[in-house]
Order: C-alpha cells, then structure tokens, then sequence
C-alpha cells in the first residue's frame, strides 16, 4: 500500500515535472547549427540561468562556455538521456583539450527527456560559481560551443563527436525590453531585400537604401523585429539599420550593393548614425513603453539604409535571401522621442593602430565640455540612457564605456569583455541611466593587431577600425556625435616628422622632413616606420596622453561651437576597479564591494591589498592562458 502510494506520487511528480518542461518561460532561443539541429533557450535571473537544449539525436548533447570558441580551458556540461532517465555531468577541458569531470558540479539538472529523435535537456547554473574550472557567466559576449553524438555517454565516457560540432556567440545575460509585446494594433512596414544572392564567401556585407513610409503626422516606431527567411537563421548574423542625409542621390534608392565595395554608391556613404541594430540570438527590440523612435517630422529619418551581415562558412552557392526587418508605429504618440548619440573615436585617420601588439588600448571621449554646452543648451536637467551599442571592427577585443561625473566614476555604462565584431546587439541597460551637463564618458577599446604587418586606419572597412559606442536615449536632442581624436602632431612626431608640406593639397597630407620620409604620404611614413612591440607601447602611452580634437555636432552637418577645440584628456585612473563578484567579495570586508558612489579612495584596489583570494588568482592565471592559447581555435578535436 506504502509502495503504491509512493509511486502514485513519483508518477504524480513525473507528470508535474512534464508538465512544467512545456512552459515557455524562456525568454531567449538561439538555433546553434546551420541545419536546426541544435537549439537552445534560456533565462536568468539575478542569480542563475537556466538552459534548454533540443538536439536531434538520442546519443549525447555536449554544451559548453569559452571565451574565445576554441574547446581549451572552456566550461562544459554533457547529459542526455538513457534508459529513460536523464543525466547530467560538469566537465572543462585542459589546456590540451582533454576533457575532464569537473570535481565542483555546478550545474544542475532540470528535466530531460527524449522520443526517437530529439532529447530535450534542460539545466540551471549560477553566474557565479567560484569554481576556477567554470567560467563565469556576465554580461559580456561568450563563445558558446556544442556538439552531440548518436550514442550515450557510455562507462568510458563520452565518445569523439566528429563533425557534429561547432560555436556561437551569444550574450545570454542582455536583460531584453521589459515590454516585449507587440500592441496588436500597432501597424508595420517592412525593409527588406529581395532575392539577394548571397556570394559563396565567408563574409558579405549587404547594403541597401530604403526611404520608409510617408506618414502624414507625426508617429512613434515602439518596435523593431528581425524579419529572416525561414531557413537562413544561421545565415544572417546582423541587420544594422542608419539614418541616411536626406539629400543622398535618389537614384541610388532600392538598389542594393556589397558594402564597403570600391563601387558601392556615393550615397550610403552619407548614412552614417546607427538607429538600430539586431543579432543573431537577438528576439527584435522594443521601446520602453514611454519611448518611440519618431517618424513623419521634418527632422526624423526618411532615409535608412540597411546593412545586412551574410556569414557564409560553407561557402554555400546560390542562396537567395530575403530577409530583412520589420518595424511596428503608432499614431498613439508615446511621452518622448528616442535618439542615438554616437559616442568614442572620431572616425579618422588619425585613429592609428601600429601592427603586431597584443593589446592596444584607444579612448574615445565624450567630453564634459560637449555634454555641457549641448545639454545645458537642450536639456538642463540631462538625458535618460536605455540602451548601448558598442561597436569596433575586427581588430576589436573588448569594449567598455566608462562613465564619469564631476570626475567621481560611476559603474561603466556597457562593457563587453570579449567583444566579437559578428555579433553585435544594442545591450538593454537593466535601469535607465541619467547623462547630466556635469558627465564625461570614455569609450575605451582594446585591439589585438599581432597578425597585421601594417597600419591599421581608422575608417569605414571592416579592415579599418572604429571604436564607438552608440548611446540610446531620450529626450531627443540636438546631439549625433560627441566624439574625440588624438591631436596628430603628437602622433606624427613620435616617429621623427619634422615638417610637413604645406599648403596642405592632398588626403593624406604629405611629409616634408626628414629625408627617410619626404614625399610620403603620412600613412606611409607611419607604415615605413620600424615598429615593434617596445614602440607600439610607448606609442600608445603617448597617444593616451595627447591633447584632443573635439567633435560635438549637431544633426545634418551643424556643429556645437566646442567642436573643433583641442582640450586634454581629463586625468583619470587608467584602470577602474574591478566589479565585485560574489566569489571576489567573500574575502574582502562588505564595504569595500558596495556601490562604486561610495568614497573616493578608488586607488585602494591597486596598491596595497594582498592579492584578494586563491579563488581570483586562478581565474586570472587561466583568463591569460586562454589569451595564450586564443590563436588555437580548432573545436572539440579530441572529446
Ligand atoms: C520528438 O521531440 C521533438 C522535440 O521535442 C519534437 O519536435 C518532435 O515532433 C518529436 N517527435 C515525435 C515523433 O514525437
Ligand atoms: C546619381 O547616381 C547616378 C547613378 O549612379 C549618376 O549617374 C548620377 O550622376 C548621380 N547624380 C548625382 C547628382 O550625383
Ligand atoms: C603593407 O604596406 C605596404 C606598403 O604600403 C604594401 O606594399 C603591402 O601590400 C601591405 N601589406 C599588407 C598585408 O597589406
Ligand atoms: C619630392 O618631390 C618634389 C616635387 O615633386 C621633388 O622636387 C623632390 O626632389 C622630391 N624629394 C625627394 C627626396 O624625393
């Protein structure tokens, strides 16, 4: 009788537990194979994320964190479900790549299941989990890899998964809009490309113009929503969507081209303000409820133009995309109009990264000078921040925008530790911030150039660099671009330019002396220089010190009168004080990991202090030896 009941019960909580794995809590889904084979969703909270697989085999599903998509050093969990029962491990894998179980199970099976063809599994982690063997999961992009195999795990463990492998990056912890839902009443347009043949490379960059629909009075777009032929998830990797000038050559409207291409029309050169941005793993993105992205006045966007980013490693052939967005408005007016700030480097080249550094470090500033003369002017009482893009080029390797008031530090505004250029989305901040006239920012960037022989520019290519942080806020004010560019006399002098030629006549100038340089242009006196690692540095102590250009203006080619000023960079720590973690804070006293307004003795952290815990050392030693080993991104070669 006893027995009957408790099985009355284990069937009971069986079908509870069925029942439960069919909820749609997860707010997130990504598909992380080209064939759809591999899907995921997840959710968080403050505290862990809980994952969802469905994999379309009844063998193994592997599922792992790494920083940089190469399988040394990651984070992996492996289950699936045998005998009809579930299972779960936590392994890493070692420098070499040999998979290990991992002493500290972190993470915890949820409810699994299979039919004759798919396993679902689902598992939760906390994002912290103070086991060097696990990676933390934070707000920064990560390289999520995975792999299955047609049979379970058996006593020697798992079996080598072939070619059933591969990587994604996503940024699982972007909070999303808190109000996701279309209003049903809401009407659409649509921008989309027809029939694109996309090219049989790894890469394509698609452009397109597209003037949006005239509307009569003014209306709010409250959502943007990716629009991807069924099929090509995996193939459109990005959308951007820029305000276009309104005097662009009409005939170059609908006509798509490759971006960046030497004959892509004069045109889309002219569109140069982000208004929007989704990726892969990105579900669209919604305004807050009191904010609308206006249309249909004299200074809203009529022209857009959209870049669409093909990631094509198969080198398939004759695909034909349609994909594109869609954009919900309504004439039901929200409190305040959006707007975007492009906040960094001035786009210029006079930004310059010498070849072969492992790390080199740029700052683009917002300068307190420019917040004051344009909010003071605009908005006395500042602006509300929702929402950031940070955006650099291929060379890029992390991003973080750094916040100041009246010179005290506040928590960087976004930050993204592990960068990666083929996926970028606009990071919902989980509270709005406010931009005061008293604030400065600094977009600061971190580049790895070892493989370039040469230069690199700061430039439109994708071969150029940028670094840039796009803010989205409201009330919209008269403010595109709040920018800076290190001085280039300082630049120049630093590899023995004595003169240049004057009048100036051509782009890029051209040197006047010494002899080693005269008659080069001064990109190729920058090139002939005989870099090395040594120089590179003491380029960049030098550039970071060097008084600035100002860039402050206003929309269609109108500029602030601070722009064009040349100021200094304002003194601040080159470093900012680590954010606290849980396993970080377990060891130091609770007031020094409480919020970043506190004291002004932010030079504590730095000095002094013994290093904090064993648990911190190891994570530093085995974050610089992923760094080591990054350049070996081969996958799961050896489960
Ligand atoms: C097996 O499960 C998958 C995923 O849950 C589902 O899509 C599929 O329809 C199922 N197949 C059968 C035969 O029930
Ligand atoms: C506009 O573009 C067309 C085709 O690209 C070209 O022939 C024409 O000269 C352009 N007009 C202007 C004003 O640039
Ligand atoms: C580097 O610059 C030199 C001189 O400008 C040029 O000839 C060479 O092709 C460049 N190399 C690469 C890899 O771009
Ligand atoms: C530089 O160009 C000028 C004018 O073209 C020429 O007279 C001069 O000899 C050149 N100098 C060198 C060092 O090549």
């Amino acid at each position: 009788m006893f027995e009957l009941a408790f099985l009355g019960a284990l069937l009971f909580s069986t079908t509870v537990r069925l029942t439960f794995s069919h909820e749609t809590g997860y707010k997130h889904s990504a598909v992380l194979d080209a064939n759809g084979k591999y899907r995921i969703k997840w959710k968080f909270d403050d505290k862990t994320v809980t994952f969802e697989l469905e994999v379309e085999t009844t063998g193994y599903v592997g599922f792992g964190l790494s920083s940089n998509g190469a399988m040394a050093l990651s984070d992996i969990v492996i289950g699936g479900v045998s005998n009809g029962r579930p299972y779960l491990q936590d392994y890493f894998a070692d420098p070499t790549r040999k998979v290990h179980r991992d002493p500290q199970q972190s993470y915890r099976l949820e409810y699994g299941r299979e039919n004759t063809t798919h396993t679902v599994l689902a598992f939760s982690r906390d994002h912290s989990t103070c086991d060097p063997n696990d990676k933390e999961i934070s707000a920064s992009t990560v390289r999520v890899i995975w792999a299955y195999h047609e049979q379970d795990v058996g006593p020697s463990g798992p079996m080598y998964h072939g070619v059933n492998r591969g990587r994604k990056s996503l940024r699982l912890l972007n909070p999303g809009s808190s109000d996701a839902s279309t209003p049903p009443s809401a009407a659409f347009f649509d921008l989309q490309n027809v029939h694109v043949l996309v090219p049989s490379k790894d890469t394509t960059y698609w452009c397109q113009i597209f003037r949006i629909p005239e509307v009569q009075t003014k209306h709010h777009i409250i959502r943007i929503e990716p629009l991807i032929q069924k099929g090509h998830e995996n193939l459109v990797h990005h959308i951007l969507l820029y305000q276009c000038d309104s005097s662009l050559n009409k005939s170059d409207l609908d006509m798509g081209h490759e971006c960046f291409h030497p004959n892509m029309p004069d045109s889309f050169l002219t569109c140069e303000t982000v208004v929007f941005a989704w990726a892969i793993g990105g579900e669209g993105f919604s305004y807050p409820s009191h904010v609308g992205l206006s249309i249909g006045t004299s200074i809203d966007p009529v022209y857009v133009l959209m870049e669409v980013h093909y990631d094509n490693p198969a080198l398939q052939q004759g695909l034909l995309d349609s994909s594109g967005l869609r954009l919900f408005y309504t004439p039901k007016l929200r409190q305040y109009d959006a707007g975007v700030i492009e906040t960094g480097v001035w786009v210029s080249l006079y930004h310059m990264l010498p070849p072969g550094m492992q790390d080199y470090v740029t700052e683009g500033h917002c300068t307190r000078e420019c917040l004051q003369e344009s909010l003071e002017h605009e908005r006395p009482g500042g602006v509300r921040v929702f929402a950031v893009l940070l955006h650099a080029h291929l060379a890029g390797r992390s991003i973080r925008t750094r916040h100041f008031r009246d010179q005290e530090e506040l928590k960087p505004l976004a930050y993204d530790n592990e960068f990666d250029f083929n996926f970028q989305e606009f990071i919902h901040l989980s509270e709005e911030r406010p931009l005061l006239p008293s604030d400065n920012l600094i977009t600061e960037c971190k580049y790895n150039t070892k493989d370039r022989v040469n230069m690199t520019w700061g430039g439109l290519s994708t071969r150029d660099e940028m670094c840039l942080s796009y803010l989205l806020y409201y009330p919209r004010i008269n403010l595109a671009r709040c920018e800076s560019l290190p001085e280039i006399n300082g630049q120049l002098k630093f590899i023995g330019v004595k003169e240049i030629q004057l009048p100036v006549t051509t782009w890029p100038f051209v040197i006047k002396s010494p002899k080693r340089y005269s008659n080069l242009s001064f990109t190729e006196a920058m090139d002939k220089f005989r870099w090395s690692k040594k120089r590179g540095k003491a380029f960049n102590d030098v550039v970071l010190q060097l008084p600035m250009n100002v860039r402050c203006s206003k929309w269609d080619r109108d500029e602030w009168s601070i722009q064009g000023m040349i100021v200094s960079p304002p003194e601040v720590p080159r470093t900012s004080r680590p954010t606290p973690t849980p396993c970080s804070s377990r060891s130091k006293s609770s007031s020094s990991s409480s919020s970043s307004s506190s004291s002004s003795s932010s030079s504590s952290s730095s000095s002094s202090s013994p290093p904090s815990s064993s648990a911190i050392t190891a994570l530093t030693a085995l974050l610089s030896s992923i760094c080591l080993l990054s350049s070996s991104a081969q996958l799961w070669p050896t489960l």
